[in-house]
């Protein structure tokens, strides 16, 4: 009997001694804790204290595996409000954790937490995370890793090792100054000092810092790259001298492999290639730099750079390469050309065939009336002439407790009156203002057509829609023609991600399935324009069925 007993006791120590080993082989729960402090960032351009996730710029990566659960606690400790968005994840029923302030919850004030719980499904690949209120995304922004379920091993040759790359963009001063003063001014506001690669700039003349991300490589091997457009306000262009990239993934979904010298990448876009490490010594130069096909618009035409370097090579000089010219249009429209889904057995295009509503959004720039403002206007942004006023309540808790008077759901699904929207622009460039979001059943299907005008000046939107993956079924110039251009739509492998260009002086169509109870922000990822009022989000209602209702509010859901 004491033998047993004994026996027993051994068996539950040594289960005692194991349990935290079992819980990490089987459980699908990870845990983070992001405390958002400030620092000094002396490796880059200055030295004043800037916002930051954990002392870091960029923040921590996130890993997760398909299916898994993240549970990632923001303890704010700086003098602002703060929330943070999963960009690109999709929070299937938990829009309370999607993070846009106002839009999905209120702010976690100075000195409070805010534990951020979903779970990741139906993705692979890399997406990120970045704050969601003011500008301070420009600094409090990291990766967000999901790897493939153990039984579906990637649709490529596993490389044998992988790196994140983080594209940014950085001011030498307080970028909540730099938003604040163009605000009062209604100007655009200053451009950044400089572009940053892992958070280096590498050498450039107006900063102290001239160390620059430095990657080692060994001969013959295959490398992963997750690279990551985390700009505020540029989209930029992005090569290796002396080595191809072989696309195989963007927004978190798989696409035909193809090979290109130059990548292009939104804020807001994350794309996957494999480099091949195919000689045998040197060091090779990164670089990243804007694309803007509109004259009129200012950017940072600085180039940051980084390099590749063989593991042993003793190395004197870099092989050099420049990057695209900033109108490079020809470039970056045949790498947006290439882009294909998968669509494979395994990974289908699930592209919605009949379309419930059919959307078209006309995206403008503006001018409305300032007494304070230089010349009397401030520039304003809007989609269909709607310029949106960020509410002061959350509008997802308004619309959870059928609370009204935060918004309304008459947001207009076709611009008031048509034009030649990509002609000469009409001469009252008077916005309307307002809080308006666009109601959808839940499951129903939509397809919508972002359509750039020329109103003050044409430009590429990089649009994000938040809850979902669209995909891309059509891309045009000048205006589009709902009666030819259909007929050219993509129906089959077209393009799956949550941010796409409405190009400069033409439209994009995408189609999506709203199958996500929740309020989904759509907007311009270019930061200056969201400021300008260049969002509006839609309102999915719940579904009959079990799974198909927004989960009740977390409890610890910061209140405004
Ligand atoms: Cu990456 Cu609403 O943003």
């Amino acid at each position: 009997m004491l033998g047993k007993i004994r026996e027993w006791l051994r068996i539950l120590v040594v289960l005692a001694l194991l349990w935290p080993v079992l819980v990490q082989c089987t459980s699908n729960i990870r845990h983070y804790k992001f405390n958002v402090m400030m620092r000094n960032i002396t490796r880059v351009c200055s030295t004043k204290p800037t916002v930051t996730v954990n002392g870091k710029f960029p923040g921590p990566t996130i890993y997760a595996r398909e299916d898994d659960t993240l549970l990632i606690k923001v303890v704010n400790q700086v003098h602002y409000n703060l929330t943070v968005h999963w960009h690109g994840v999709k929070q299937i029923r938990t829009c309370w954790s999607d993070g846009p302030a106002y839009i999905a919850q209120c702010p976690i004030q100075p000195g409070k937490s805010y534990v951020y719980n979903f779970t990741v499904t139906e993705q692979r690949g890399t997406l990120f995370w970045h704050a969601h209120i003011l500008w301070l995304r420009a600094t409090v922004h990291g990766a967000i890793v999901i790897l493939p379920t153990l039984d579906l091993p990637y649709p490529f040759s596993k490389p044998q090792k992988e790196v994140v790359i983080i594209l940014g963009e950085w001011w030498k001063s307080d970028v909540e100054a730099v938003i604040d003063e163009a605000t009062q001014s209604g100007l655009p506001p200053n451009i950044s000092d400089a572009h940053t690669i892992n958070g280096l700039p590498g050498p450039v003349s107006t900063c102290l810092s001239q160390e620059r991300f430095n990657f080692l490589v060994e001969p013959g091997k295959k490398y992963l790259l997750r690279i990551i457009n985390a700009a505020l306000n540029e989209e930029l262009f992005f090569k290796i001298a002396g080595h191809n990239l072989t696309v195989v993934e963007v927004d978190a979904a798989y696409v035909k492999p193809f090979e290109t010298e130059t990548i292009l990448t939104a804020p807001g876009q994350t794309t996957n290639v494999i480099l091949s490490a195919n000689h045998k010594s040197g060091r090779y130069l990164m670089v990243t730099s804007p694309y803007m096909d509109s004259p009129l618009i200012l950017v940072n035409n600085k180039t940051a750079t980084a390099t590749l370097q063989y593991i042993g090579t003793n190395v004197s000089s870099t092989t050099f390469t420049v990057p695209p010219h900033r109108n490079a249009t020809s470039i970056a429209r045949k790498f947006m050309d290439s882009l294909r889904s998968l669509n494979s057995k395994k990974y289908p295009a699930k592209v919605p065939m009949k379309i419930d509503h059919s959307l078209l959004f006309i995206i403008s720039l503006g001018l409305n009336p300032c007494a304070s403002c230089y010349k009397g206007f401030r520039i304003v942004a809007a989609i269909n002439n709607v310029t949106f006023v960020m509410p002061s309540v959350s509008l997802l808790n308004a619309h959870f407790n059928n609370r009204s008077g935060a918004f309304t759901d008459d947001f207009p699904g076709f611009p008031q009156y048509a034009f030649d929207y990509t002609g000469i622009p009409p001469e009252n460039l008077r916005t309307m203002e307002g809080t308006k979001l666009y109601r959808l059943e839940y499951n129903s299907s939509v397809q919508l057509i972002l359509q750039d005008t020329g109103l003050l000046s044409p430009e590429n939107h990089p649009m994000h829609l938040h809850g979902f993956n669209f995909f891309v079924v059509g891309r045009g110039k000048g205006n589009f023609n709902p009666k030819v251009d259909p007929k050219n739509f993509n129906l089959v492998d077209p393009v799956e991600r949550n941010t796409i260009n409405a190009p400069s002086g033409g439209w994009v169509a995408i189609r999506f399935r709203a199958n996500n109870p929740g309020v989904w922000f759509l907007h311009c990822h270019l930061e200056v324009h969201t400021t300008w009022g260049l969002k509006m989000a839609f309102v999915v209602d719940n579904g009959n069925g079990p799974n198909e209702s927004l989960l009740p509010p977390p409890n610890d859901l910061p209140k405004c």
